[in-house]
């Protein structure tokens, strides 16, 4: 498809509605009790440090499959009563989050809740009491998280991801990862089964395991788990080339997307049975190497490498700001993309995103997700920043965990 056709699929399908109406969060961080009538268009919500903001965003990231945009645990998001509240309320009430949502002007209701399962519930001698999240849509429990992923979408950028491109590989890779959820829900089972494949293979070789092919059966299982984990990485960085900045005058610079990993670049060459035979032989030419550092070659090793394509420029050399607009490029080109494959707009949860932006690049993001006809929740302590959006987008102001306007 040509770039006008995919920009003109683009437009059908953002003016149909797609976001939260109303989002309602109970015993959450620091809310009791907080409901929001919202609109899709760009909301602003401003606040002092510690006021609530990244809280209200990260209740929205838990309407997705997932464990939200901090990755918290489960049992730290109950809200913990400050020391004069009332102490006869009742103790162990869970949170929740719940929404009216729309996708594509169709109305539904999406509720989260932590629940603590224990050993009543489950006659398991073993069990003392697990944390879980159970979902609802349209008031209906729901087994699998992922088929939330049908209903709803969230895309987000965070404090945290000004250092993505700084240090180690780890948090890029799952920064890609994430991408590649939205896309492929397996994904997400893929890497967290070869993740415990590669705990259990590498605690029977520091134990001493002989059994060569209890081992070997491991290695095909890990090198096929591998290889689709990294076939759907390199998808999502195909898919993403397409997108990133195509208009020359673009202000959010032209970005170049690589894998730095052993499997995925052979997956250049050589047919996918080849690269899991290799994939696996090798980890058995590796198991002497887990006696000494855990170091194993494999997906679990991949870097995602960004480029400023114009510059050509490692994004680890470029400055703080460019970092930042590297970054912005490619959550609009993701976004961009998940509309087109989804068919409905993604939300959008922008965690002070305009810091280190300069003022040109701010207003221009800004125009970017006004044109983009979707809802973005935005936060900042500086509500002066979006005097751009004055008529166009929705404004609250939270002050220690109430909204007040
Ligand atoms: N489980 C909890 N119960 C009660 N309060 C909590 C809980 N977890 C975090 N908080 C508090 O919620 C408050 C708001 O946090 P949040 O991160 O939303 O602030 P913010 O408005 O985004 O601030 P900043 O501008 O500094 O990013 C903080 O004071 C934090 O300590
Ligand atoms: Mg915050």
């Amino acid at each position: 498809m040509i770039l006008s056709e995919l920009a003109a699929k683009l437009q059908n399908i953002t003016r149909l509605k797609s976001g939260i109406q109303r989002l309602t969060l109970t015993d959450f961080r620091n809310y009791k009790n907080l409901r929001i009538n919202a609109e899709i268009t760009p909301i602003i919500i401003t606040g002092e440090n510690g006021s609530g903001k990244t809280n209200i965003l990260e209740a929205i990231s838990f309407l997705t499959p997932g464990r939200g945009l901090r990755s918290a645990k489960l049992s730290d998001i109950k809200r913990i009563r400050s020391s004069d509240e009332d102490e006869n309320i009742l103790a162990g009430n869970a949170w929740t989050v719940a929404a009216d949502i729309l996708k594509n002007d169709e109305e539904f209701t999406v509720g989260t809740a932590l629940q603590k399962v224990t050993r009543e519930d489950t006659e398991d001698e073993n069990l003392h009491s697990i944390d879980r999240r159970i979902v609802k849509i349209n008031q209906q429990k729901i087994t699998q998280q992922a088929e939330l992923g049908k209903y709803i979408s969230a895309i987000w950028i965070t404090p945290q991801m000004d250092r993505l491109f700084l240090g180690g590989p780890q948090p890029r890779r799952s920064f890609l990862d994430r991408l590649v959820y939205a896309f492929d829900l397996e994904h997400a089972k893929r890497t967290a089964n070869f993740e415990h494949l590669y705990r259990q293979w590498m605690q029977l070789i520091k134990s001493g395991c002989q059994d060569n092919t209890w081992l070997q059966s491991i290695e095909a299982d890990m090198a096929a788990l591998g290889v689709a984990i990294a076939a759907a990485r390199r998808e999502q960085i195909a898919r993403l080339n397409t997108f990133i900045t195509h208009e020359p005058d673009d202000i959010f610079p032209d970005v170049r997307l690589e894998l730095a990993g052993t499997i995925e670049q052979m997956l250049d060459e050589k047919a996918a049975i080849k690269v899991e035979d290799f994939y696996s032989e090798n980890l058995r030419k590796q198991r002497q190497n887990v006696l000494y550092n855990d170091n194993i070659d494999g997906v679990n090793r991949t870097d995602f490498k960004v480029f400023f394509k114009k510059k050509n420029m490692p994004a680890e050399l470029c400055s703080t700001g460019e970092q930042k607009a590297l970054l912005v490029s490619i959550i609009l080109a993701q976004t961009k993309c998940q509309i087109l494959d989804k068919g409905f707009a993604p939300i959008l949860l922008l965690d002070e995103v305009t810091t280190h932006l300069d003022t040109q690049k701010r207003d221009a993001l800004l125009t970017k997700i006004k044109d983009l006809n979707l809802q973005a929740w935005i936060t900042s302590t500086e509500p002066q920043n979006f005097k751009l959006l004055e008529n166009e987008a929705q404004f609250f102001q939270i002050e220690n965990g109430t909204l007040i306007q």
